[in-house]
């Protein structure tokens, strides 16, 4: 095949390709891939920003592998039984990256550079910025796949990414928090709390956003 040009395979071909080789290991060796070439994209595109507007759009990255005894249990949750080719079908989140920007406006250029990859491909998108959930939850949700070169196979390897403010992510750490203690069950007068949290939150993120709207307008002090 002429270089440049690749046959790209789903991870279940993968798995079958290995015969006599721990699938498990595996399918973890392709995720943990995936989370440092998304982890590297998201350095670079931050990094080039700095470079040519003087900001980082990025405050952090936190990224992290599902633990077993989670994708097992999300697996029961819903029906399926706990094979290894089930978590590479039904599980989005097994590499799991959450990308911290400073303002609103962060989120969706990063989300375009990133899905505008000609290797990315985009799988779903869930916008709860546009689309608030239920309990006020806000963050930009990406599925997305990144192809991890391996010795004689390249591999599509299914990565989830949330994009979310600082105060969007406060707002998240808090609420999984208290839905963790309650276990999904917080007292109505909590819930009510937490919302009006999350409206501030919204309403926080759009005045900072047009404070460093407004300051890019003035001019940087000359260096003395
Ligand atoms: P899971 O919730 O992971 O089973 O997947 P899903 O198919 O419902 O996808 P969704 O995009 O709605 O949620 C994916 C992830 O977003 C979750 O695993 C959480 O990390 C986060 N998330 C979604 N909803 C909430 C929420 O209401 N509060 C908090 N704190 N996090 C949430
Ligand atoms: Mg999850």
């Amino acid at each position: 095949m002429a270089k440049g040009a690749y046959t790209i395979n789903s991870m279940e071909e993968a798995i079958g390709q290995y015969e006599g080789v721990d699938s498990w290991k595996t399918i973890i060796l392709l995720y943990n891939s995936a989370l440092k070439e998304i982890g590297t994209k998201l350095e670079i595109l931050n990094e080039e920003f700095q470079h040519v507007h003087q900001y980082n759009p990025i405050e952090h990255i936190k990224s992290r592998i599902k633990t077993a005894e989670s994708i097992v249990k999300k697996l029961k949750s819903r029906g399926h039984e706990s094979t290894i080719e089930n978590m590479v079908k039904y599980v989005n989140d097994i590499a799991g990256v959450r990308v911290i920007c400073s303002f609103s406006s962060d989120i969706y250029r990063i989300a375009g550079m990133l899905a505008s990859q000609t290797d990315i491909k985009v799988l779903s998108i869930k916008d709860y910025i546009k689309s608030p959930k239920e309990s006020g939850y806000k963050s930009y949700h990406m599925i997305i796949t990144v192809p991890i070169f391996l010795s004689d196979s390249v591999v599509a390897t299914k990565v989830e990414i949330q994009i979310r403010t600082v105060a969007m992510d406060f707002w998240a750490s808090l609420e999984h928090k208290i839905n963790y203690k309650f276990e999904g069950e917080a007292p109505e007068h909590i819930k009510r709390e937490l919302f009006e949290c999350a409206e501030m939150v919204s309403d926080l993120d759009a005045r900072m956003m047009s404070l460093n709207e407004e300051i890019k307008e003035y001019a940087e002090p000359e260096e003395q």
